[in-house]
C-alpha cells in the first residue's frame, strides 16, 4: 500500500476569495496548498474591468505577506454590457487569465450576470479570437426547471448552441455536478474541459438531508443523485486531461450558512488537496491525482506547470468543526470527520 505521494504543486482553477477582512483570513488557506488560483470575480460589485481586476489582483497579494511566490489570475465577470476591447487588452496585459460567464441570478452575486448569450456574443467571438478561456457556470435560472435538472437543461438549451455557433472558443464548463455533463464534456472537442470540486466527488444530494437540514453541504450547482457523484467520480480519476481541479471553496460566516435563508457555498480550501487525495486513493487511482491537480489544468490553459513539490502521508487526523479565521468562524468541508491523507511538505 502507497503510504507517501509526492506530486507537483497543484492549482487550483477556480476559488472565491472574498474581499476585505473575509479575503484576509481565507486567502492563506489556498495559498498553502496552490501555486495559482484562478479566482472568481463574483464581488459586490462585481469584477468587469482590467483596472478593477488589477486592482483585486493587488489586494490579494497584500492579504499574503507570507506567500510572495503565490499567483492569482485573474478573471472578468461578464454582463449584458461587457466591454470587449477591454476584455482583449487586459487579457494582452496578463490581468485577466479568462471570462466568467454567470446567467444573472444563478448564483451568490450574480444579480449583474448575463441575462442571455446573445447579449455577449461579440465578446465571445473576441475571445475566441484571442484564445482567451470561457469559465461558465452551468445553470438555467428558469423558476419552471428543477433545480436538480438546471445543469442538464443548460447543456441542452445553452452549451450545445454556443459550442455550435463559435467551435473554436475554449470553454471550462466549472463545477460539474451530472453524468450529462461528463457525457457532453467527453463528446467535445480538446477546447472543451471542466473542473470537479472535492465536494461534488464526495456527497450526494442526501447529504443535505441527513438527519435535519445541513446548510453547510449546501452549494451550487446543488450535488445531484448518487449515479452522478459516480460519473463525477470516474472522470475525475480517469486520467483524461479534459479534467482538473477547482475547488470552488465558496466561504460564508457561520450565520450566514446556518440562517432561514442559507448562502450557498462549501468552504473546502484548508483540506482541498486532502480531499481530493481520499477520493482517488478510494478509486485505486492516485497514481492519477498529479495529472488531475497538477497537469491538465495548466495544459489546458497554456502555462507551464509548476517545478515544485507537495508530500502527502497517510495518516488519519481529524477535521475540526469550525475555525477560526480572524474574526469569521467558518464551518470546514469535512467538519468532524476524518481525512486520510495529511499534507507533510507544502
Ligand atoms: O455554492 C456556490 N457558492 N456556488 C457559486 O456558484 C457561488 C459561490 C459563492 O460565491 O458563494
Ligand atoms: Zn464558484
Amino acid at each position: 500500500m502507497t503510504d507517501t505521494i509526492t506530486i507537483r504543486r497543484p492549482d487550483d482553477w477556480h476559488v472565491h476569495l472574498r474581499d476585505g477582512a473575509m479575503l484576509e483570513a481565507v486567502a492563506p488557506f489556498t495559498a498553502r496548498q496552490f501555486a495559482r488560483a484562478i479566482i472568481m470575480p463574483n464581488l459586490s460589485p462585481p469584477v468587469t474591468s482590467a483596472a478593477s481586476a488589477a486592482a483585486y489582483r493587488e489586494r490579494i497579494m497584500t492579504a499574503l505577506p507570507d506567500n510572495p511566490g503565490f499567483t492569482p489570475l485573474m478573471t472578468c465577470y461578464l454582463t449584458d454590457d461587457a466591454d470587449a476591447d477591454d476584455i482583449a487588452a487586459g487579457h494582452a496585459a496578463g490581468i485577466f487569465t479568462a471570462a466568467k460567464l454567470y446567467p444573472a441570478n444563478a448564483t451568490t452575486n450574480s444579480a449583474h450576470g448575463v441575462t442571455d448569450v446573445a447579449h455577449i456574443m461579440g465578446v465571445l467571438e473576441r475571445m475566441q479570437a484571442i484564445g482567451m478561456p470561457l469559465l461558465v457556470h452551468g445553470e438555467v435560472t428558469d423558476s419552471d426547471i428543477d433545480i436538480f435538472d438546471r445543469e442538464a437543461v443548460f447543456i441542452e438549451r445553452v452549451l450545445e448552441k454556443l459550442i455550435a455557433a463559435l467551435p473554436g472558443l475554449k470553454i471550462v464548463f466549472e463545477h460539474i455536478t451530472t453524468e450529462q455533463a461528463v457525457q457532453f464534456v467527453d463528446s467535445a472537442g480538446p477546447n472543451i474541459a471542466a473542473t470537479i470540486t472535492p465536494h461534488h466527488l464526495h456527497i450526494n444530494r442526501n447529504a443535505m438531508f441527513a438527519s435535519g437540514m445541513r446548510p453547510h453541504a449546501y452549494c451550487l450547482p446543488v450535488a445531484k443523485r448518487e449515479q452522478h457523484r459516480l460519473a463525477l467520480r470516474k472522470a475525475a480519476t480517469s486520467g483524461s486531461v479534459k479534467y482538473f481541479l477547482g475547488t470552488d471553496s465558496a466561504p460564508h460566516e457561520i450565520h450566514a450558512k446556518e440562517s432561514a435563508c442559507g448562502c450557498a457555498g462549501i468552504f473546502n480550501a484548508p483540506y482541498a488537496l486532502e480531499s481530493y487525495a481520499a477520493v482517488f486513493d478510494e478509486e485505486g487511482a492516485l497514481d492519477r491525482l498529479e495529472g488531475f491537480a497538477s497537469e491538465h489544468g495548466p495544459k489546458f490553459y497554456g502555462l507551464p506547470l509548476n517545478e515544485d513539490r507537495v508530500t502527502l502521508k497517510r495518516d488519519n487526523f481529524a477535521v475540526s468543526d469550525k475555525l477560526q479565521a480572524g474574526d469569521a468562524t467558518l464551518v470546514p468541508f469535512h467538519a468532524g470527520s476524518e481525512l486520510i491523507w495529511r499534507i507533510v511538505q507544502a
